[in-house]
């Protein structure tokens, strides 16, 4: 008899996008002449920088060529992609990241999903909440949370993050093992400050504690005195693993290609408490199940780093943070609190009623998809996150009908 992996049946209702995808196609279903705006989820709209699509047809043109064609790549991402990464995110930081610390993949979703297979079964997980869902669900599949109960599983240590702390939480008094950073924040677009996560990655040293800190909002950073990268603080190097896309900045959604960087000063224990070197293993699991991301994607990833690759992914983040302080001024107008929209595509409101019911109200009355907080955790209730990811002259569109349907 096949048996399942019981840990599954923990887990609560589908994927939240999934299921806002169904909620929307049934609502167009039943109306099928309104035009839905989707501010929902952080899906890019604009067409990749013509400095990525010029690499990436000369790259397809080599793949047409038998003298240049090339087959399997280096699973951990081809060396050009590796070094561009590691001398344009970090070295430019003065934080001392190798090309060899990078591994290319094909999504910072499925790494902050894998990464967790690297590590016990019985550590103590801490995630925020409100949370980006793959955290807590990859964790309940692998068996580290008891049954969900009231939107939180046992076993987790919840993060939270309120409106008390500014939405950036501060490390917890019991001892935790794993623990999920975002910045700036999906879903509330908070950015975390310099001596916050000073005291996170002394937290971490501490405990002997891992960060598996996502960036994959750092390219709408404005505010210099942000870090854009955990390696800036220092000591993070032996305690955090950072994870960054393309889909946001360059509008890879789509394309896929993310890295996540693993310094090899990074270490976890083993039962003997003896130092493991994490590169290694996820060296290890890299090659054993993936086989690197398409040499054409790449060479259109390595072009965001030249001038004009620069200057288009500044060009589309500035054209996404203009849609964000329009919904910022329309949301303030209408007398609601928020957070976000100014370092980050996403603006995180607090609506005084039912999650649900006001991503319901929207949708009726004004066609507009929003992402209900309380998807995102027990924090999110009471919350919807709106994101900036869409045509300017549909978030005008969009804040208008908002402004009817709520005003
Ligand atoms: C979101 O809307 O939270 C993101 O698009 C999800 C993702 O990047 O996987």
């Amino acid at each position: 008899m096949i048996r399942i992996n019981e840990h599954y049946l923990k887990l609560q209702a589908s994927y939240l996008f999934s299921d806002i995808a169904r909620r929307v196609a049934a609502f167009q279903t039943e109306n099928p002449d309104k035009n839905i705006i989707k501010l929902g989820i952080g899906d890019v709209t604009r067409a990749l920088p013509p400095a990525c699509i010029g690499a990436f047809h000369k790259a397809v043109d080599e793949m047409a060529d038998d003298s240049q064609f090339r087959g399997y790549g280096p699973e951990q991402g081809y060396g050009f992609l590796r070094q561009a990464i590691a001398e344009n995110d970090f070295q430019s930081l003065g934080a001392e990241i190798a090309a060899d610390e990078v591994f290319v993949s094909d999504g910072a979703k499925c790494d902050t999903g894998n990464i967790q297979e690297l590590f016990a079964g019985d550590i103590r997980v801490a995630v925020p909440d409100p949370v980006y869902p793959v955290y807590v669900d990859t964790n309940v599949m692998a068996g580290r949370t008891g049954a969900a109960n009231k939107g939180r599983y046992q076993g987790l240590v919840y993060l939270e993050s309120t409106e008390a702390n500014n939405y950036v939480p501060a490390p917890p008094a019991e001892a935790v093992e794993l623990i999920y950073l975002c910045f700036p924040n999906n879903p509330t677009g908070a950015t975390a400050s310099r001596d916050q996560l000073q005291a996170w990655v002394a937290y971490a040293r501490e405990h002997k504690a891992l960060i598996l800190f996502d960036a994959a909002y750092v390219a709408f950073i404005r505010d210099d005195t942000i870090p854009q990268s955990i390696y800036e603080i220092e000591g993070a190097k032996e305690v955090a693993i950072e994870f960054r896309s393309f889909s946001k900045n360059a509008g890879f959604t789509g394309t896929r290609c993310a890295y996540t960087v693993v310094p090899k000063d990074c270490i976890a224990y083993d039962a003997n408490g003896s130092k493991q070197p994490i590169h290694a293993l996820w060296n290890r699991r890299h090659t054993t199940k993936f086989n690197g991301v398409s040499y054409p994607v790449q060479r259109a990833a390595e072009a965001v780093y030249t001038k004009e690759g620069q200057a288009q992914v500044r060009e589309l983040t500035d054209y996404y943070l203009n849609n964000a302080s329009l919904i910022r001024e329309y949301i303030g107008r209408l007398g609601y609190s928020f957070v976000g929209g100014e370092n980050s595509p996403y603006i995180w409101i607090k609506t005084g009623e039912d999650s649900w019911d006001f991503f319901d109200r929207l949708l009726n009355k004004a066609s507009v998809v929003t992402t209900p907080g309380s998807g995102f955790g027990a924090c999110g209730q009471g919350y919807v996150r709106i994101s900036a990811f869409n045509s300017h002259a549909n978030v005008e569109e969009a804040m208008r009908r908002i402004e009817m349907a709520l005003g």
